[in-house]
């Protein structure tokens, strides 16, 4: 009787079964590990129309921090990053969470790092009170700028290298139709150079980014979730996969497109064949 039993099972789709979920399993394992290692990488970036009297200036760009109410995240960056010395750091957006989660957590980095380097921000798409409405900004942003770091929305500022000036330009959220590029570049003089900060790499499409000597954004997480090799599946923009991360020549040859990983994640708390990225870069005009 307990043979007949046994015999009668689905033994094939019990098996079928048993490999799916130890499969599962295990790739849930590797995406959180992966999720949560942390790791500065260099890179230098030729650029076509920069001055090579402020060669070698660099910047530390972070992006898609996505803190979470009591997250140790902002320790273990500063953790990473206070041995560095860059000219600059710059964070192009998404500090916080869905929901407006991490507001604290937010404010206290850009303290952190502001106090140690000068800072530069943009918002992101995230970056408000009240989700999926995007409004309550004000308040969020004001808390930011109550600490050292400068935020730009649609403006630039002007810092001194080498004896020389370079400009740097912030729009607000591109994702959101928030940017307003002529407005951040209205004070700039022609010719001069200018490093973007844009939340969205989609700032590419709009007239008049070739002014722009580079470009820096995030957003795209790099996809989060790719195939083995690091083939995104979705990159939330209207730009093709390929800007999913990486440095591209964009404006016709004038410029550099940099769009990075970022450093945290959302929705699924996994990332796959996509790791966290923050990058001190060193900026040199294409001759040397
Ligand atoms: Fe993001």
């Amino acid at each position: 009787m307990l043979m007949l039993t046994l015999h009668s099972l689905p033994w094939k789709w019990i098996l079928v079964s048993l490999v799916i979920t130890a499969g599962l399993a295990s790739l849930l394992r590797k995406g959180s590990r992966e999720a949560n290692t942390l790791s500065l990488s260099q890179g230098e970036l030729k650029l076509p129309s920069w001055p090579r009297e402020i060669n070698g200036w660099q910047v530390l760009h972070l992006s898609d921090l996505h803190f979470r109410d009591g997250s140790d995240l902002p320790d273990r960056v500063m953790a990473i990053i206070q041995h560095t010395h860059p000219d600059c750091v710059i964070i192009t957006g998404d500090l916080l969470a869905p929901g407006g989660k991490g507001r604290a957590e937010a404010k206290r980095f850009l303290q952190n790092v502001s106090a140690r380097w000068p800072t530069f921000a943009v918002p992101g798409n995230k970056d408000a009170l009240r989700d999926r409405m995007h409004v309550d900004r004000s308040e969020l942003l004001d808390e930011w700028r109550s600490t050292e770091a400068k935020v730009l929305l649609n403006s630039a500022i002007p810092v001194s290298y080498q004896g020389k000036r370079i400009w740097i330009a912030g729009v607000d959220d591109p994702h959101t139709r928030k940017d307003d590029l002529a407005a951040a570049l209205r004070d700039v003089p022609a010719g001069e150079p200018v490093v973007l900060l844009a939340h969205s790499p989609v700032v590419i499409k709009r007239d008049g980014i070739e002014r722009a000597s580079v470009i820096f954004s995030g957003h795209t997480h790099g996809g989060q979730i790719c195939l083995p090799g690091g083939t995104p599946l979705y990159i939330h923009t209207s730009l093709p996969c390929r800007y999913s991360s990486g440095v591209h020549t964009v404006a016709n040859g004038e410029s550099l497109l940099v769009v990075t990983r970022g450093v945290g994640h959302t929705r699924l708390r996994l990332r796959l064949w996509c790791p966290p990225e923050m990058t001190l870069w060193r900026l040199q005009s294409i001759g040397e």
